[in-house]
């Protein structure tokens, strides 16, 4: 039976986000709390949406929570993720029922294109009303934070700050908007570049990257003028200014982890490719410029009216095996309750 208070269901849904000034690295491992902060874009039209449900007969027959994706049963490790991410929402609800929670992807999972940040950013809004929380968006986008760093951002639609904060508990290490998604008519075109998973996922790479790059301090060091910069550019809706710190933020965060034992290397020669192709559309007048996350995608932020021929020209470099164009999308939001 579901509780007389409790909405017997309410489905969200959350875009992905990409980082413009990357977040890569940890200053507490258990409270998923950054040791610097981040600035992104939320997307439209790749996200996740997630179901919940909390009542005595949502569990599986061993009690625990039902977790299903994609309409099939959850992988173990995926749904451990999500059982321990709804025992936070349990104990701040103070209530003990299982849930089902029902989950599908439009991002192709764990590929680099940021999937968990829109799962746990929908998985933390659906779930937290679904128990009877009205949370604001700060605390939202604390609560999504435990789920996964990223997700932190997807809280907010268009362009996001996610601060480090300085707490022990994490309560300010949350995100914030910057500027909305209708505000600046920017496209992020992405070039896949190879199908399946990643090679080593973010919290991995993100703990050897701080134990074995001697590169760790000076990459940490350099985040908050990258922020402070790219903050104001996107204020003032200056790509001209933005792109560059978006691709020495990128291009820092992978030469720190590429300095890691054993070394991190996400890219594949279509990567590199499709870098070279930026440089030149640039060399001939088209503002682009890359970033690249914990996979061998490349992501070019431009003017929407140039994402025709940046996708063209993207999708014409050897190896690209198609290129998506993606507008600024929406924050976290409740699709049903009922
Ligand atoms: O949120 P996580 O733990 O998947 O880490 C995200 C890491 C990057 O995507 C590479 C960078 C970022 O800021 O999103």
């Amino acid at each position: 039976m579901t509780e007389p208070s409790l909405p017997k269901s309410v489905t969200a849904r959350a875009g992905t986000n990409i980082a413009l000034v990357k977040y890569w690295g940890k200053r507490d491992a258990a409270l998923n709390l950054p040791a610097a902060g981040s600035l992104s874009l939320t997307l439209a039209n790749l996200g996740s949406e997630t179901t919940v449900r909390f009542a005595s007969d949502a569990g599986g027959s061993d009690g625990r929570d039902r977790v299903l994706f994609a309409g099939a049963p959850a992988e173990a490790k995926f749904a451990t993720r999500v059982q321990r991410f709804l025992d936070l929402v349990r104990t701040r609800a103070g209530i003990q029922l299982p849930a089902e929670v029902a989950t599908n992807n439009t991002v192709p999972t764990a590929a680099g294109l940021a999937s968990s940040a829109a799962g746990f950013a929908a998985l933390a809004l659906a779930a937290s009303r679904a128990a009877g929380l009205h949370l604001l968006p700060a605390e939202l986008s604390e609560l999504a934070r435990r789920g996964s760093g990223s997700a932190a951002r997807s809280i907010f639609g268009g362009f996001a700050e996610m601060s480090a904060g300085t707490r022990a508990d994490g309560a300010d290490a949350v995100a914030r908007g910057l500027l909305d998604e209708k505000a600046w008519d920017v496209r992020l075109c992405v070039a896949i570049t190879a199908e399946g998973e990643k090679a080593i996922g973010s919290t991995a790479a993100m703990e050897r990257t701080a134990l074995t790059s001697p590169y760790y301090q000076g990459w940490l060091a350099s985040v908050p003028v990258d922020l402070e910069e790219a903050g104001a550019a996107v204020l003032a809706r200056d790509l001209a200014v933005l792109g560059p710190i978006a691709e020495r933020s990128a291009l820092r965060m992978h030469a720190c982890a590429l300095a890691a034992d054993p070394h991190i290397l996400y890219w594949n020669p279509a990567t590199i490719a499709a870098m070279s192709t930026v440089k030149t559309l640039r060399a001939n007048g088209t503002l682009a410029f890359f970033t690249i996350d914990a996979g061998p995608h490349v992501k070019v932020l431009c003017r929407s009216a140039d994402a025709p021929v940046v996708q063209a020209a993207l999708a014409a470099t050897p190896g690209v095996m198609r290129v998506l164009v993606l507008a600024p999308g929406q924050g976290a939001h409740i699709l049903n309750e009922n």
